[in-house]
């Protein structure tokens, strides 16, 4: 099969750090079809050398094992081309076609790894010069929007020009070999799946914490919060995939249908219930890996009276016969305690204890990052002189290990899917706008109290009020226990 896969904003940060070194990875592991050409396209005026000769630099940077020989880079680099575009200018977007034109790829893959803002502008002129036809797909990164209303303008030109099935957006969490997992664990195995309910579950926590500060994104950061960047989309597609329906099929579609009920079912907030049930932080100076950091207003870029939340936990419940009124606890911030991202799966005491002392409970752990495992804690007998005390023990699944040597990393698997026409690991136009309606209550609510986020102290898990907020159910984050 052969592709054009184009990159528009090919100098930007996106393409150097994440896509290219996925793409290299993909090249050095066989799985990139063999007749395809990557163009890269942006506003400086270089030759095909000169890009290649930027990158190989770019790639220094790469984290060491995933950086090309001299060799390596050699062979991926005579895939790579460039051409300057002025993204304004519809003659540009005619010299691409002309390109794209010259030898007819069975796949022409356009990538905007550009900021938003530029998203409509771009889809509307690809449509005009004809760069929609049927062998087009189109990819758009995160932040899709701003809110609701910025979302569906922009959903609204992308599917003016292009179908639906041609439209990948990116969640670069759906990539991850433990999300796929996900799906694995539950429609794999006929083990799971009559626990996976109200009656046997007592309540569900996905935390994605970061030890790692705003770094120089500053000035993107404080427009967007923790919110957007993490809850709108990476928290809420990792709870639908815990809580949707068997889908009838794989197929994308089969399960995006059931991923949109799971949203379309999620308690909706209003202004009081946000004051309960929604905490959101900002950080002070403190921590991390042992070093001191800076706080959050002290970081470049961001203005010194920010309200802009880096740390949100909220309480939510799916409102169906499966888990009505099953917490679901969602937590997510910067400079927590470290880079721990994981779905804690608390299952219900046993309904009558005849073991004295013993009042722990089953737990599902499946880990996102730093490992990519599965942890099942259950409750044994030592054998041991002291009769009757059970004692916790688990069984440890270490994924990374098992299966290293076909591991691909999140950008690899999507750049191979868009590549390869598979829409199951994308999000849907629905999907995300049923995402940002659930979300925009909160952010109403906060701009309408200017309380602002509660301070934490870099290096911990947030503020008391998440603590609390769980305590308030009988229930602890599963690192309190
Ligand atoms: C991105 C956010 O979508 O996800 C970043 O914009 C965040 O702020 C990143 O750091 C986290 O991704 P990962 O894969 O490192 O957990």
């Amino acid at each position: 099969m052969s592709f054009d896969l184009v990159f528009f904003g090919g100098t930007g940060d996106l393409t150097w750090r994440k896509l290219m070194p996925a793409l290299f990875q993909a090249f050095r592991h066989g799985k990139l079809p063999t007749n395809g050409r990557i163009l890269s396209v942006a506003r400086d005026e270089m030759s095909d050398e000169r890009y290649r000769e930027w990158l190989k630099e770019r790639f220094q940077e790469v984290d060491g094992s995933k950086r090309p020989s001299d060799d390596e880079f050699e062979q991926f680099a005579a895939l790579l081309h460039y051409r300057r575009m002025d993204l304004s200018q519809p003659e540009h977007y005619q010299r691409l076609k002309s390109w794209l034109d010259e030898r007819q790829a069975d796949t022409v893959v356009l990538y905007l790894a550009t900021s938003p803002h530029l998203f409509t502008q771009i889809c509307e002129q690809l449509g005009a010069a004809g760069l929609n036809d049927a062998r087009t797909r189109v990819v758009l990164e995160k932040p899709l929007g701003h809110d609701l209303a910025s979302a569906q303008q922009i959903n609204k030109v992308v599917r003016s020009v292009f179908s639906e099935t041609q439209a990948f957006r990116i969640d670069h969490y759906l990539g991850k070999p433990a999300v796929q997992n996900l799906m694995a664990l539950r429609f794999g195995n006929a083990l799971f799946e009559p626990l996976w309910r109200r009656e046997s579950i007592a309540n569900i926590q996905i935390t994605l914490a970061e030890g790692l500060g705003v770094g120089t994104r500053g000035a993107f950061y404080d427009e967007t919060g923790a919110l957007r960047d993490m809850i709108q989309n990476h928290a809420l597609q990792l709870l639908t995939m815990i809580a949707l329906e068997p889908p009838p099929t794989n197929d994308a579609d089969a399960i995006r249908d059931e991923k949109l009920k799971v949203l379309r079912s999620l308690k909706p907030f209003t202004a009081a219930t946000v004051a309960r049930d929604v905490v959101r932080g900002q950080y002070r100076a403190g921590s991390n890996e042992g070093l001191p950091v800076a706080g959050y207003l002290d970081e470049a870029k961001v203005p010194a009276d920010s309200q802009c939340e880096t740390f949100v936990a909220l309480r939510t419940e799916v409102q169906n016969w499966r888990w009505a009124g099953v917490p679901f606890y969602l937590r997510t911030g910067k400079r927590l305690s470290g880079r721990d991202a994981q779905i804690v799966i608390n299952f219900r005491q046993v309904p009558h204890p005849i073991f004295p002392g013993t009042n722990q409970a089953n737990r599902l752990v499946i880990k996102l990052q730093p490992e990519d495992g599965l942890e099942l804690q259950l409750l044994a007998a030592k054998g041991g002189a002291d009769g009757e005390k059970l004692v916790p023990v688990s069984l440890d699944l270490d994924f990374d290990k098992a299966f290293a040597a076909n591991r691909v990393g999140a950008y690899e698997r999507l750049l191979l899917d868009a590549i390869a026409g598979r829409l199951n690991l994308f999000v849907r136009s629905d999907e995300q706008e049923q995402a940002w309606r659930w979300v925009e209550p909160i952010l109403d609510a906060w701009k309408a109290d200017s309380s602002g986020p509660r301070p934490y102290t870099a290096g911990s898990w947030g503020p008391a009020a998440a603590s609390a907020l769980v305590a308030r159910d009988g229930f602890a984050w599963a690192e309190e226990e």
